[in-house]
């Protein structure tokens, strides 16, 4: 097991940055630390030197009525599996270091593709993300940046963000991780009472339906995929969308080719998102 570094202060991060031998990866994470985060760390250490993850509950990117006060906050457990993982050090500050001045008055903004889907129900969210994935750039000085395929939009606009703005790092995408039964796993999952994680299924199982008609086109994985989640009310859609992974916008009937299955549903008191990559045109 490795020696693992926690630092706290922005001090204590350049002290344990300034001993990581590169290249160095960043995995950014609110905490909360399950097998989704570490199958990141797990391909940041097959191609990077040294691993830093950062655990920070990042204030600018909930809205108001949304789950922060109630988000899990776990940093003893984390600790322990980022110590299994082989992670080389830890940056743990509070809101107070990240945001020395309180709010920033200068935000990165996600511009039209940061509107769309998450950014239509959740206003202000991914200017929030990028905001705080930027300054994490630049505070570790990371080479790679790992991020997963879970939270599809996300990836698309950091790996913008680094493009637009020339972010001297590599962008690496990494699978979803899934429960056995099909379930995304998510920090979030833990709000789920026994029945509503089996309701939560129907999202997955809404994504693998449409995955098996991809061969068929467009207007059969939408149609797969809605009947699905009809047959379970207890899932309240907020989208269900077949789209272009670049331009998030919808992909017209004779589209064949790559296309991101993506839906987003409230299940009991908690808000669920999940995707599939597709490639429409073939089996
Ligand atoms: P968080 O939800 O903690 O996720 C951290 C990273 O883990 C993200 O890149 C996310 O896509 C990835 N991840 C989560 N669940 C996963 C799963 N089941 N399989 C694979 N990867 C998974 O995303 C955030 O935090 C924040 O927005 C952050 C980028 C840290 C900025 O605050």
């Amino acid at each position: 097991m490795s020696d693992l570094v926690v630092a706290r202060t922005r001090a204590e991060l350049d002290a344990a940055r300034a001993e990581l031998e590169g290249p160095v990866a960043v995995v950014m994470t609110m905490g909360a630390l399950h097998r989704g985060h570490a199958s990141l760390v797990r391909a940041a250490r097959e191609r990077a030197r040294s691993v830093l993850v950062t655990v920070f509950l990042n204030p600018l990117q909930f809205g108001r009525g949304e789950d922060l006060a109630r988000y899990p906050r776990t940093l003893d457990d984390d600790l322990r599996l980022c110590r299994e993982e082989g992670v080389d050090a830890v940056f743990a500050p509070g809101p107070d270091v990240v945001y020395p001045d309180g709010e920033p008055g200068i935000r990165v903004s996600a511009g039209d593709l940061g509107a769309v889907l998450e950014g239509a129900s959740r206003p202000g969210h991914f200017d929030g993300v990028l905001t705080v994935v930027c300054k994490l750039l630049q505070l570790t000085r990371a080479d790679q940046a790992y991020f997963g395929q879970k939270d599809a939009q996300q990836l698309l606009l950091v790996r913008r963000m680094v493009r637009d703005l020339d972010l001297p790092v590599e962008v690496v995408a990494v699978p979803t991780v899934r429960e056995a039964d099909g379930l995304a796993l998510s920090s979030r999952n833990t709000y789920l009472t026994p029945f509503d994680r089996e309701v939560a299924l129907a999202l997955s199982r809404s994504l693998r339906a449409g995955a098996e008609v991809a061969a068929e086109g467009p207007s059969a994985v939408r149609r797969a995929a809605r009947d699905v989640l009809r047959a379970e009310p207890g899932a309240r859609v907020d989208y269900l969308v077949l789209v272009d992974p670049v331009t998030l916008e919808d992909v017209p009937e004779h589209h064949r080719g790559e296309a991101l299955l993506a839906v987003a549903a409230k299940v009991g008191s908690t808000r669920l998102i999940d995707n599939v990559p597709l490639v429409i045109g073939s089996a």
